[in-house]
């Protein structure tokens, strides 16, 4: 009983020590190119995150719509600049990146 709690406790330590090294979404947009044309606030190439976060407040279904449009690019929704296609990024990251951008890109 005793061995099953130390195992249990280690174990519960291993997932905080996994979660601390998981890269923050900020950190994925930086090493997926995304800032290379976006910016929190203003606009570069691309629309500010948080104008894409207002844009789409409440509409509760566009994560994964999002999630599409940046793996395979597209253009019309904000101009007639398209966003080149992303395949090699990964579904959870690009998951991670779109939810953060929806939640406002906060810094942390
Ligand atoms: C080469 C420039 C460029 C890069 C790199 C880029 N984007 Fe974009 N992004 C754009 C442009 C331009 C638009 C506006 C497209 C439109 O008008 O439909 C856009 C639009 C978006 C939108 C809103 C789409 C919509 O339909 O409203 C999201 C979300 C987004 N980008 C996320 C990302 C993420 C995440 C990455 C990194 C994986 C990324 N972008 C990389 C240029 C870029």
């Amino acid at each position: 009983m005793k061995n099953l709690l130390i195992l249990l406790s280690l174990a519960g330590l291993c997932n905080l020590a996994s979660a601390a090294d998981e890269p923050s979404p900020a950190a994925l947009a930086g090493s997926n190119g995304c800032m290379i044309c976006h910016n929190a606030s203003q606009k570069l190439v691309g629309p500010a995150y948080k104008s894409i976060a207002d844009k789409y407040q409440g509409q509760s279904d566009i994560q994964k719509t999002l999630v599409n449009k940046v793996r395979n690019g597209g253009a019309g929704a904000w101009g007639k600049i398209p966003m080149p296609a992303h395949p090699d990024a990964t579904e959870e990251n690009l998951n991670k990146i779109v939810a953060w951008i929806l939640k406002g890109s906060p810094a942390n």
